[in-house]
C-alpha cells in the first residue's frame, strides 16, 4: 500500500505541474498577444535600416586564424547543444516529428546529431550534453525514441517549448473552449516559433540546471540543418574573449545566393545588429529584401548564445522579440493566425553580438524531397554522423534539384528511385510527372525529365544522362 500511496503522490504531482506548466503558457501568450495588439504600423521603418558596420560581421576567415583551444575538453565542457525540435515532418508528408525523418543509411535527423555529439565527446574526453526543444506534437514521440541512445556516451535532455492557442481572424478571440489539452481540438493549439526558446529553457529550470553544471554557452540550431555541427574554432572565439568584452551572441549567416531570398538577413538599426525577415519587410520593399547584392548574406540559424546573458534578459523580461503574424487555413476553412518569434531576432538584445560568415556547408538544410535526393546520393559521404561534400566532385557548389509533386511525399520519394542515382556531375535536375528511375542511373550536366499528364517514363537501370531532355513519349 505504500507503492500506491507513493504512485498517487506522483501522479498529483504530475498533475499539479501540468497545470503550473499551463498557467506559465497562459501567461507567455497573455504577454504576446498584448504586444500583438499595440502594435502598429510596420515593424520596421525602412529608412531607418543601414548596413551592418565592418566589423559586426566577421569572415569565418578571421575566426579561423585564431586557432584552436588550448584546453579543448575544458571548453566543450562549458557548452552545451540544443536543437529546435518543435517542427513536424507534414511539408514531406511525413506524420509525427519531422526528426525522425531517415535522411542517410537509415540514419534520422536525430539519430546523425547524436552520433556527432557523441564522437565529439569521445575524440575529445568531453561532456558536451544534448538539449532537444520539443513541442506537444513531437515530445510523446521523441521520447520514445531516445530510449536507444541509452548507452551512447551523450546525456540528453529534453524540454518542451510553449502551447498557444491560435486565434480566429475575424474575431481575434481563441479558437480553443478550454485551457486544457483533453478534449479539446488539436486544431485549437500551436507551437509559438523557435522564439519561444527562451521563456521555455528558462521555465523548465533548464537554464539554471546546465549554469549550476557550469556551462556557458548553448550552440542552437535547427534539428534539419545537417551543416550545423559544433565548430571549435567559433567556440574558441567566444571563450577567449576579454570578460569585459564578452561577445553573448552570435548568429552564423552565409552568403545569399538567388535559391534564399526568403531568408533573414542582418542590418544595422537604432544602433544595434537586427534580424530582418521577409515577414517585417513593407510590402514595397520586398524585392529589394530578396536583392542579392544589397542584403548580401542570410541568417542559417546556428547561433551560439551565452547562457548567464539568456538568463539576465529573461529575468529583465527584456526580450521584446518582433512579432510574426502566421495565417493559416485550418481543415474545416476556418481561418486563423498565429503569433510566432524567431530565436535569431534576440540578437539585438545582447551584448557584443556578433554576425560570422561561415562556409554554405554549414547550412545543409532538408526542406524538400529535392534537398533529400542530394544528401541521399553521392555528393555527399558520411563521417561521424556528419555529411561532407565529396572530394571526388569537382565544384564545390550543390546542383540545382527540382522534383515536381509526385515526389514530395518521402514515402512516394523512395518509390521512385530503385537506387539514387549518381550525381557527381550533376548541375541541374528537373523532374516533372509520373517518372521512376532504375538501378544505378547516372545523371550529368543538365537533365531535365518531364513526363506530360498520363504518361509515365521509367528511366532504365544503368543509363547514363548526360545534358538531356526527356519528355512526353521520346525514348532515350
Ligand atoms: P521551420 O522548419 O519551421 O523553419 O523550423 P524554416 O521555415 O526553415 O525556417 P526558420 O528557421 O523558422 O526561418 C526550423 C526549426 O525550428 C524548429 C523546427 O523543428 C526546425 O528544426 N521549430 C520551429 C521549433 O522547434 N518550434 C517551433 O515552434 C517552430
Amino acid at each position: 500500500s505504500m507503492h500506491r500511496e507513493l504512485q498517487a503522490l506522483l501522479a498529483t504531482a504530475d498533475k499539479a505541474e501540468a497545470e503550473v506548466r499551463k498557467l506559465k503558457d497562459f501567461d507567455g501568450f497573455k504577454k504576446l498577444f498584448h504586444r500583438f495588439l499595440q502594435v502598429k504600423g510596420p515593424a520596421v521603418d525602412w529608412a531607418k535600416i543601414n548596413r551592418p558596420p565592418e566589423d559586426s560581421i566577421q569572415p569565418y576567415d578571421r575566426i579561423k586564424s585564431k586557432g584552436l583551444p588550448d584546453d579543448i575538453a575544458a571548453c566543450l565542457n562549458k557548452l552545451a547543444v540544443v536543437k529546435l525540435n518543435g517542427g513536424l515532418g507534414t511539408s514531406m508528408g511525413c506524420k509525427g516529428p519531422k526528426s525522425l525523418i531517415s535522411v542517410r543509411n537509415e540514419n534520422t535527423f536525430l539519430d546523425l546529431t547524436v552520433q556527432q555529439i557523441e564522437h565529439l565527446n569521445k575524440a575529445f574526453k568531453a561532456d558536451v550534453p544534448l538539449v532537444l526543444m520539443n513541442s506537444f506534437n513531437t515530445d510523446e514521440d521523441t521520447k520514445k525514441i531516445l530510449q536507444k541512445y541509452k548507452h551512447h556516451k551523450v546525456k540528453i535532455h529534453t524540454f518542451n517549448q510553449s502551447r498557444y492557442p491560435r486565434i480566429n481572424k475575424e474575431s481575434l478571440l481563441p479558437i480553443a473552449t478550454n485551457i486544457g489539452m483533453a478534449g479539446d481540438n488539436a486544431e485549437a493549439w500551436y507551437p509559438p516559433g523557435h522564439g519561444d526558446v527562451y521563456a521555455s529553457f528558462q521555465n523548465s529550470g533548464l537554464l539554471d540546471k546546465l549554469i549550476g553544471e557550469g556551462k556557458e554557452y548553448i550552440f542552437v540550431s535547427n534539428i534539419d540543418n545537417l551543416g550545423a555541427t559544433v565548430d571549435l574554432f567559433i567556440l574558441n572565439h567566444l571563450m577567449s574573449q576579454p570578460a569585459d568584452k564578452r561577445c553573448e551572441f552570435i548568429m552564423e549567416v552565409t552568403d545569399k545566393t538567388r535559391a534564399d531570398v526568403k531568408g533573414g538577413t542582418l542590418i544595422q538599426y537604432e544602433n544595434h545588429l537586427r534580424l530582418l525577415e521577409i515577414a517585417q519587410v513593407p510590402k514595397a520593399h520586398v524585392d529589394e529584401f530578396k536583392s542579392v547584392t544589397k542584403f548580401k548574406i542570410f541568417n542559417t540559424n546556428n547561433l551560439w548564445i551565452s547562457l548567464p546573458a539568456m538568463k539576465r534578459l529573461q529575468q529583465k523580461n527584456s526580450m521584446d522579440l518582433e512579432i510574426i503574424v502566421n495565417p493559416k487555413t485550418l481543415d474545416g476553412g476556418l481561418n486563423v493566425i498565429q503569433l510566432e518569434t524567431a530565436v535569431g531576432a534576440a540578437i539585438k538584445s545582447f551584448d557584443n553580438a556578433l554576425g560570422v560568415n561561415v562556409p554554405r556547408s554549414r547550412f545543409l538544410p532538408v526542406k524538400t524531397s529535392s534537398d533529400l535526393l542530394l544528401v541521399m546520393s553521392n555528393l555527399y559521404s558520411l563521417d561521424a554522423g556528419s555529411l561532407t561534400m565529396s572530394r571526388m566532385r569537382e565544384f564545390p557548389t550543390t546542383p540545382h534539384v527540382k522534383l515536381g509533386s509526385s515526389f514530395t511525399k518521402v514515402q512516394q520519394f523512395l518509390a521512385r528511385f530503385e537506387s539514387i542515382p549518381d550525381m557527381l556531375e550533376l548541375d541541374h535536375l528537373t523532374v516533372s510527372g509520373d517518372v521512376t528511375f532504375g538501378k544505378n542511373v547516372s545523371l550529368k550536366g543538365t537533365v531535365i525529365i518531364i513526363a506530360n499528364h498520363g504518361d509515365r517514363i521509367d528511366i532504365p537501370a544503368g543509363a547514363m544522362l548526360e545534358n538531356k531532355i526527356v519528355s512526353g513519349n521520346l525514348r532515350i
